[in-house]
C-alpha cells in the first residue's frame, strides 16, 4: 500500500470532495485550492468530465495530489488511473474494486459505516476507511462507538462535515482526516467563484491549524 498519499491526508487533514460541472473549471479550481494552501483534490465520478478534469488539473499542477471519488467500478478505477489519479475513494465497499486496487498498489479508501462493513474492509487488507455518511449515520458519537473494537483502523469521516464540526472529528485520534464538499461546492464552481473557494479553503486550514 502506498503510504505517501495517506501521509498527505494526515498532514493536511482535509480532502475536498469535488464535483466538476465542466472540464473548463478544472484549471481555475486547482489554482484556487493551491492558493488556499491545499494541494489535494478528490474529483468525483459524478459528472461525465471527471476523468478529463483529473487529467487537465494534473498536467497543469504537478504539486497537486489528485484522486478520484465516487468510484463504483473497476472500469472507473482504470479510467481514473489512466487520467493520472493517485488515489481512489468509494462511497461503499465493493470487494472486486478493492481487490483490483490492492493488486495494483493503488491507494483506496472504501466507504464503510457499519461494523460488518468495517470487518469486510479489514478482511480485504484495508486500514483506512471513509466513514460515510458521517453526520447522517450518527456523527462523532456513533464513530466513537463503532470504532472501539477496531484498533488499527483510521477513519476519514465524510458526509455532512463542515466548518462547524470538522475540528470535533479531527480531535478524535482514530480520525486520519475529514472529507467534504463545503470548501468547493458545485454551485461556487459552476458560478466560477474561485476566489471564494480559495478563501474557504484557507479559512478551513487555518481553523484546523488553530485546533491542534
Ligand atoms: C462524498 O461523496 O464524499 C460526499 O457526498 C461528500 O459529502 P458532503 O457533500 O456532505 O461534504
Amino acid at each position: 500500500m502506498n503510504t505517501t498519499i495517506f501521509d498527505s491526508f494526515e498532514k493536511h487533514k482535509l480532502i475536498p470532495v469535488i464535483e466538476i460541472p465542466e472540464v473548463q473549471h478544472a484549471e481555475p479550481l486547482g489554482e484556487a485550492l493551491l492558493k488556499g494552501g491545499l494541494p489535494l483534490a478528490e474529483i468525483t465520478f459524478r459528472t461525465d468530465c471527471a476523468a478529463q478534469a483529473i487529467k487537465t488539473m494534473g498536467s497543469r499542477f504537478n504539486e497537486l495530489i489528485i484522486g478520484a471519488g465516487t468510484v463504483l467500478t473497476i472500469d472507473q478505477v482504470k479510467a481514473a488511473i489512466d487520467a493520472g489519479a493517485r488515489f481512489i475513494v468509494s462511497p461503499g465497499i465493493d470487494a472486486k474494486v478493492v481487490e483490483y486496487c490492492m493488486a495494483h498498489y493503488i491507494p483506496i479508501t472504501p466507504g464503510a459505516i457499519t461494523p460488518s462493513e468495517i470487518q469486510l474492509a479489514i478482511q480485504l487488507g484495508i486500514e483506512i476507511i471513509k466513514f460515510f455518511p458521517a453526520e447522517a449515520a450518527g456523527g462523532l458519537n456513533y464513530l466513537k462507538a463503532i470504532s472501539g473494537p477496531f484498533n488499527k483502523i483510521r477513519f476519514i469521516p465524510t458526509g455532512g462535515i463542515n466548518q462547524d464540526n470538522i475540528t470535533g472529528y479531527l480531535g478524535f485520534n482514530k480520525v486520519l482526516a475529514c472529507g467534504g464538499s463545503w470548501i468547493a461546492p458545485k454551485k461556487l464552481i459552476s458560478e466560477k467563484r474561485f476566489d471564494e473557494i480559495a478563501s474557504l479553503t484557507e479559512k478551513a486550514l487555518q481553523q484546523i491549524k488553530e485546533s491542534k
